[in-house]
């Protein structure tokens, strides 16, 4: 029997939060779209905590990053809205803000450090006692000396976000193909598609890879197209807060982090009632075992900070890969391949870049050009010495 051939003018390979919004934005703009995933709305999203975190995760050189950051945080709103008209529901966007606080003398220096780098780039972000930070969140541990309070970083539930994209791309004509790509086809030099583990040719004018921790490992591409991506294992635990009664303040009214002994900890609070602790950063290969040491390392850390999520039930643990990248940024853009582009390794930012992601692959689908904000992004960044082509140019 021979294998059924349908085609398309985009196919994306992956369907994540980032292949869901880019399969949506392309479908929206009259693409003919398909989506290869054998469980589409899963991936890293299931994981992650939601943290819009722009300004408490800035780091020194990045920023470039920060731009892209800081615009797609700021498409938010928008975005939320768009996505309930479209009938993707609530995604659980929540202007919560966000403290981060010092537990030594040691952190304290470290976040005066960041609050002047935030402030010389023309950042929101106030500085506060120890007392003032309690007052504010009086959970917190009478040992935290003094924080950084930033209104403007905000939340979202990724669980609802990847729920949201496939509803609105399925809405907007996208079609899901429950299986993974075996290998891209590609044939006279140029991407023209995938075959899929179940047999199914799916033959497309563009392919988009975006496959997250997977990207560099799809079959049929030529080594050099390949994106340097890797995954990066985070750990995270979820608790249950009680549901404040009366005048009973909340337990936590919004996102609480910090940096102990080296390692970030963040606490993020769900209007649900859901406490999102995470999360561990390990080199491990493709292994996504929770672990005790994990486990144990987050709980001490979120315990440090407020020492009241003991008496919470938890109820989840689980772990899950970012697409880690070379320089933390993700890859986004034409490759050397025609007919291939990248929008791939996000790092700890995916959730975050969502929308501004999505408006960038679908300029680059249906112009061929990316916006200016996008060609740092491009994926021959990664490929020094090597003729850039007139197809992966930044235009
Ligand atoms: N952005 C949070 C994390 O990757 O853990």
């Amino acid at each position: 029997m021979r294998p059924s051939r349908d085609s398309y003018d985009v196919l994306v390979i992956g369907g994540g939060i980032i292949g869901l919004v880019t399969a949506w934005r392309a479908a929206q703009r009259g693409l003919r779209t398909a989506v290869a995933d054998p469980e589409p709305g899963g991936g890293a999203a299931r994981v992650a905590a939601g943290m819009l975190a722009a300004v408490t995760e800035l780091s020194y050189g990045e920023q470039t990053l920060l731009d892209l950051n800081v615009a797609s945080a700021r498409r938010y709103p928008s975005f939320a809205a768009e996505l309930a008209e479209a009938g993707g529901g609530d995604i659980g966007y929540r202007r919560c803000g966000t403290l981060a606080v010092a537990l030594d003398a040691d952190d304290r220096a470290h976040l005066r450090e960041l609050h002047t780098f935030q402030r010389s780039l023309g950042l929101e972000s106030e500085w506060l006692t120890g007392r003032e930070c309690r007052r504010l969140e009086p959970m917190l541990a009478p040992g935290v000396r003094g924080g950084l309070r930033v209104d403007g970083d905000h939340q979202v539930d990724p669980r609802r976000l990847a729920k949201a994209l496939l509803r609105a791309a399925e809405a907007a004509g996208a079609v899901f193909h429950r299986s993974a790509a075996a290998r891209v086809e590609v044939v006279r030099d140029r991407a023209r598609g995938a075959v899929l583990d179940d047999g199914t040719v799916l033959a497309a004018g563009q392919t988009v890879l975006a496959a997250g921790s997977r990207s560099g490992t799809v079959d049929g591409l030529p080594e050099h197209v390949l994106p340097p991506v890797r995954p990066v294992k985070g750990q995270v635990v979820r608790l249950r807060m009680p549901a404040p009664h009366g005048r009973q303040a909340a337990f936590l009214s919004r996102t609480v982090r910090a940096v102990v002994r080296g390692s970030h900890v963040y606490l993020v609070p769900r209007e649900n009632g859901e406490l999102v602790v995470g999360a561990t950063s390990e080199e491990l290969g493709w292994d996504t075992t929770v672990t005790a040491g994990g486990v144990y390392e987050l709980l001490r850390d979120a315990h440090e900070l407020v020492p009241g999520i003991t008496e919470l039930p938890l109820t989840e643990t689980l772990a899950g890969l970012r697409p880690g990248s070379p320089d933390n940024a993700p890859l986004l853009g034409r490759t050397a391949l025609p007919g291939l582009s990248l929008a791939t390794g996000h790092h700890r930012n995916g959730v975050l870049l969502t929308p501004v992601t999505g408006d960038i692959m679908a300029e680059l689908l249906t112009t061929g050009e990316v916006p200016e904000q996008a060609r740092p992004f491009s994926p021959a960044r990664f490929r020094p010495g090597r003729p850039v082509s007139r197809q992966e140019q930044p235009v």
